[in-house]
């Protein structure tokens, strides 16, 4: 444990959650808990709660959950250590740093080697070593300065020429592994991971180099290769080239497919150019976005991948408080073909001013779904603009936004040669099948209780659903009335069916022992992300405290009983078996 229990305990409790979360989040009152939209997925109607009496957050969207520490972890896209240390400024606390983690030791040496390792890559362009990048990057039409500003570099040819250099620098084989940059080879020794690359260090808002990706120089195959996910890199969490498009003055962001749009962008005076690598939009992702601006230019290739691309953005951009503008790239004439084009390629041919007059001509995301609906359908053949109507009345049932769907109702009614009304007719038709819909799908949910009791973690799965419930029973009394347990552990986490839970009750015993609160917040060092999740969503469910002491023994006899079970001693009825452990308590022989 990097930090002593103690500052934890106090840090929390100097941290109100209620206060912390709600600078992230805007929190309404209902009953005794707070609601409001949950800032780790997508949604119109707020099932995030913060309970100022348990010190906890949970959605019952998403079931993430926990302390105040896993929320700045999560929100702040922080280490552990790192999300107290940030709390601790906050609070006004000084940081007992005498003890620094390992883990966070690890992380600072992986970002200082990922550091000179972009230095080395960048070093070997400018050397004869790196002449074939050199000339690619000519023929990309790169120049100097644009490799320079993203700090471009070129991998040699050869299998060691980076471990060589840094473990010259005193970087170990280990810090090597960890950071991505070396790979494991058959006979126990290690190789360089990229060779003959032009490489593109990524570089987090924060300035560190988090992470490469590497493109071939030819059309060989992997196109790119990209660093693993390490300690210090969650691809889910970065875009390329939002360290400078950050500091941009244009009034958005554009986030386009391709490490090579973004640098050349940037080169035509698009600074405010993106990519996320190789990966759909995350919400992550937008929450970072979220930061620098309020509108967003999806600019993805215009082939079928960028069109699915572009849809699944505007899916996880949906009511959230962006406005988004889709940027159509016409495809390009060549030999009497249409063939497909990027942003790199389009402002080569067609040039800086060309693109500038897409930007400012973008449709927004509504108009360009609708486009794609309109593309899919015949309009001059009377069944299909019946079949247009239905499908497009149905996207604009789910505007929430009146006037937005008063305008786009009207033009679809034009696209479809029909009168406005008839065309809002079918519009609140569609409303009333989406609620239907929405009820449908509740009451599925609600008559398939097995299901419901299930935590979301697939790895977490109950195998004992009978057992499991009594273990949450348990742990449940355990944080709200701990006065209802003995000094002596009445039921071992070993005898818990789920190990999440019998890990989840042990970490408690433990803190207990220590005559530690048994505050769920101070438990983020210990329990990770899936059992904080599974944590807060059992405290959510009601319990009675009031016949605590009998709801306790009930569940310890059911975990016991299916513990014996398993362990093949005794195969006693639950019923019996309560009755009996009632029975020997009176008589002074159980334990508790
Ligand atoms: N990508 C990847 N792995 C691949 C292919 C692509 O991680 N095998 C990621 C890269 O981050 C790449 C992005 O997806 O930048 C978009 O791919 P693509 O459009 O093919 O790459 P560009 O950078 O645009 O390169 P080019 O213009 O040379 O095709
Ligand atoms: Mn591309």
């Amino acid at each position: 444990m990097a930090f002593p229990q103690s500052f934890l305990d106090e840090l929390v409790a100097r941290s109100d959650i209620a206060d912390v979360v709600g600078q992230y989040v805007a929190l309404t009152r209902k009953g005794s808990n707070l609601f409001g939209l949950c800032p780790f997925h997508n949604e119109k109607t707020p099932s995030f709660s913060v309970s100022p009496d348990k010190q906890i957050y949970h959605c019952f969207g998403c079931k993430k959950g926990g302390g105040v520490i896993n929320f700045i972890m999560e929100i702040e896209n922080l280490s552990f250590p790192d999300a107290v240390r940030f709390l601790a400024k906050r609070a006004n606390m000084e940081v007992p740093e005498e003890e620094q983690g390992r883990e966070s030791q690890l992380r600072a040496r992986i970002l200082a080697l990922n550091r000179d390792a972009a230095r080395f890559y960048y070093q070997c362009l400018q050397k004869p070593e790196g002449a074939a990048v050199a000339e690619y990057l000519n023929r990309r039409r790169i120049t100097r300065q644009t490799a320079v500003r993203f700090g471009l570099g070129a991998s040699l040819d050869q299998w060691d020429a980076l471990i060589q250099a840094m473990t010259h620098k005193g970087y170990s084989k280990t810090e090597l592994l960890s950071a991505g940059l070396a790979v494991q080879g058959k006979n126990g020794g290690i190789y360089d991971k990229f060779r003959n690359r032009l490489m593109f260090p990524v570089i987090d808002v924060r300035g560190d180099v988090v992470a490469f990706g590497g493109r071939v120089l030819d059309k060989s195959e992997p196109k790119y290769m990209n660093s693993q996910e390490t300690l210090v890199f969650s691809k889910r969490r970065v875009l390329y080239g939002l360290n400078l498009a950050k500091k941009s003055k244009r009034p958005n962001i554009i986030l386009c497919e391709g490490n090579i749009d973004v640098v050349t962008m940037h080169q035509a005076g698009f600074d405010n150019a993106v990519a996320s690598m190789g990966t759909a939009l995350t919400t992550e992702q937008t929450r970072l976005l979220s930061r620098y601006t309020k509108e967003l230019v999806l600019c993805y290739d215009n082939d079928n991948a960028g069109q699915l691309a572009t849809a699944r953005a505007l899916e996880i951009l949906d009511n959230s408080e962006f406005s988004v503008k889709v940027l159509r790239l016409p495809q390009r004439l060549v030999d009497g073909q249409y063939v497909k084009q990027d942003a790199d390629d389009f402002i080569k041919f067609q040039g800086p001013e060309a693109f500038d007059r897409l930007l400012n001509g973008s449709e927004n995301g509504i108009a360009f779904r609708m486009t794609q609906i309109a593309g899919r359908h015949d309009l001059g053949d009377d069944e299909q603009r019946v079949a247009y109507c239905e499908e497009v009345s149905d996207l604009l049932a789910g505007l929430e936004n009146a006037v937005e769907r008063e305008i786009y109702t009207t033009r679809a009614a034009q696209a479809a040669h029909i009168t406005p009304e008839a065309m809002k007719l079918e519009v609140q038709r569609a409303f009333k099948r989406r609620l239907a819909r929405d009820k449908r799908q509740r009451q599925r949910q609600e008559l398939n209780p097995a299901a419901a009791l299930q935590p979301k973690e697939r790895d977490l799965r109950y195998t004992n659903v009978r057992s499991a419930m009594a273990e949450e029973g348990i742990i449940r009394l355990l944080v709200l009335d701990e006065g209802l347990f003995p000094q002596e552990a009445p039921i071992q986490p070993e005898q818990f069916s789920s190990p999440a839970l019998g890990h989840i009750y042990g970490t408690l015993l433990q803190a207990r022992e220590a005559g530690r609160p048994l505050s769920v917040a101070a438990l983020a060092g210990e329990l990770n992300t899936e059992e904080m999740g599974l944590l807060t969503n059992l405290l959510q469910k009601p319990v009675s405290l009031a016949n605590g002491v009998q709801a306790l023994e009930d569940y310890i006899t059911i975990v016991r009983t299916e513990y014996d079970k398993r362990s093949g001693q005794g195969t006693m009825d639950p019923l019996l078996a309560a009755q009996e452990f009632r029975k020997r308590k009176r008589e002074g022989k159980q334990e508790l």
